[in-house]
């Protein structure tokens, strides 16, 4: 054979073999796949293709000969899932611990560039010990430059980070300006500064798994998306949520047939909703109910429980899920789930994928601690996405909707297509408690029995206000349906709504409450 071709295998065979087996056998043993394992897993089987293998580190001013790097740290290219193009990099820790100097950088940027022009997602791997300490400033450079693509690709093509090892400093920058982020429990953190820079600084002693660990961000901090046992399951559920959506902005996500029958009859929503209305039911059997199959993808399911967001299909197509959930905090609005919530609508609104949202919600949850977190600013979020976003919206009042939140929860007022509320709807300014002890205050403090003045002015009330037919007067609500007919009405509104053309004013942007 050719020396030079001969010269090329042996090229690829080093780059291929990473930071060497040694290396590679404590990334086994600690629970992690390979970046060329967790690419493999990630694409539809032989579809990658890589970029740069041959690119290496200038060298620096620390170490007295160029270290040995094998692909830079990181693993580039492209492939398909589900034969659609996607761009991917992988961190590779088995070589100077993954971490990011300014040609390892390059090669991330590179795709990303690729990603924007073509119009096809980003998935970014991270598994890295931060910035390449030797490197110095370039290789702020490099997190500079790939932070500054993730700002320019936000809402053209979708982008997804998956943890799955350490990812400290400012690396946990980058993730936090994609769209998604998996983290792959008890293998995955993310944290400004760790657990040695806190003892120092502010004296707290917690672990690395306590302060940034996968249930951490996904459950008290609401920085990640999901989690995952370990990193199989973690990257099929990134093959699972790239099904949902659209490889760009300009395009709607793929249509996927179902056996299952739009018109089928949801017979158990009938009884679903207990009589007493302060009783909880799980929004969920509503929403598995109504869509394809049963099959709802919970998008942050251990976040603010009391809101609940997600991607399913209906008749095939792709909608993006919101429901307050009355199992949870009644279903009230809070800090965290107007935060929630209004993400979730821009995400799906970027991506024009419909919104369906199921509402039973008190109200916004009143305290101290709410007010001075900002509630006001935070719950502004939900009216502000909800208003700008301009792909087809759906509502289903499903129980309560009274006050400021009926109208965030994506009211005919907030530019909603279609309302539709079921029989048991309660729409008004406030709950019948509280609004019967205002507006009969003096017939029932002037009656000879006020409790049984206020049990009656109670019903009276509910009887006049708190129903659907009052807002269903107005045209505020398009018709009362059965519960049972809810998928096939959701199902022939979204059919109706496909030709959807709708816009806001031009502008340079709007300025999204934060
Ligand atoms: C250079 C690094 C490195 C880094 C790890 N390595 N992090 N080399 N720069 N940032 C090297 C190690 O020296 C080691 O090399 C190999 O990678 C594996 O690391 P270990 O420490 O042996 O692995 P482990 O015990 O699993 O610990 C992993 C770790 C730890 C928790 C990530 O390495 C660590 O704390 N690294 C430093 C993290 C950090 O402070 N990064 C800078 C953040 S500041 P050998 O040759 O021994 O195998 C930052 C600023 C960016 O990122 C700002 C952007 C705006």
């Amino acid at each position: 054979m050719d020396k030079r071709i001969e010269k090329l295998t042996e090229r690829r065979n080093k780059v291929l073999g990473g930071g060497g087996a040694k290396r590679i056998e404590k990334q086994h043993a600690s629970g992690k796949m390979t970046a060329r394992e967790r690419i493999c897993a990630l694409l539809d089987e032989n579809s990658f293709v890589e970029l740069d293998m041959f690119v290496e580190n200038r060298g620096n001013d620390f170490d007295a000969v160029k270290p040995d790097a094998p692909g830079e740290g990181v693993v580039t290219g492209y492939g398909t899932i589900d034969n659609r193009l996607v761009y991917v990099f992988a961190q590779d820790f088995t070589v100077i611990g993954g971490s990011l100097g300014e040609m390892h950088a390059k090669k991330i940027c590179k795709v990303q560039d690729l990603a924007l022009k073509m119009g096809a997602p980003v998935i970014g791997m991270n598994d890295s010990g931060g910035a390449r300490i030797q490197e110095g400033v370039d290789a702020l450079y490099g997190y500079g430059e790939i932070f500054y693509r993730n700002t320019i690709s936000s809402g053209v093509v979708p982008q997804i980070s998956v943890i799955l090892g350490p990812c400290a400093g400012g690396a946990v920058y980058s993730p936090a300006l994609t769209d998604f982020i998996f983290m792959a429990d008890k293998t995955s953190n993310m944290f400004i500064t760790g657990p040695a820079v806190i003892k120092t600084v502010t004296g707290e002693e917690v672990t690395a798994e306590t302060l940034g660990g996968a249930m951490t961000h996904n459950s008290v901090s609401g920085v990640a998306h999901f989690v995952y046992q370990n990193e199989e399951e973690t990257i099929a559920g990134v093959r699972k949520l790239v099904s949902y959506l659209p490889l760009n902005n300009m395009e709607t996500a793929p249509y996927i047939p179902t056996e299952d029958d739009v018109n089928r009859v949801c017979e158990k929503l009938d009884t679903l909703v207990p009589e007493n209305p302060n009783k909880p039911y799980d929004m969920k059997e509503v929403i598995n109910e109504v869509v394809d199959d049963g099959d709802f993808f919970e998008v942050q399911p251990y976040y603010a429980t009391n809101m609940i967001t997600g991607f399913a299909r209906i008749g095939g197509n792709s909608v993006g899920i919101l429901a307050n959930q009355p199992k949870s905090k009644a279903g009230c609005l809070d800090i965290d789930a107007s935060d929630k919530a209004a993400r979730f609508v821009s995400i799906c609104d970027s991506y024009n994928i419909p919104l369906l949202t199921f509402m039973d919600v008190p109200g916004f949850l009143p305290g101290v601690n709410q007010e001075y977190g900002g509630i006001i600013r935070h719950g502004a979020k939900m009216l502000y996405a909800y208003s700008e976003a301009t792909v087809p919206k759906i509502t289903v009042v499903v129980r309560k909707a009274y006050g400021g939140a009926y109208i965030a929860m994506c009211s005919k007022h907030l530019g909603a297509d279609q309302v539709f509320a079921w029989p048991m709807a309660e729409i008004a300014v406030m709950g019948p408690d509280g609004a019967a002890n205002v507006v009969f205050k003096k017939d029932i403090d002037s009656s000879a029995n006020p409790a049984k003045a206020r049990t009656e002015k109670i019903a009276e009330y509910k009887e006049k206000f708190a129903n659907p037919y009052k807002a269903a007067s107005r045209g505020y609500v398009d018709d009362v349906i059965a519960p049972s007919a809810t998928r096939q009405r959701v199902a022939s509104a979204l059919e109706m709504l496909k030709s959807k053309r709708d816009a806001i004013p031009a502008k340079k942007h709007g300025n999204f409450p934060v």
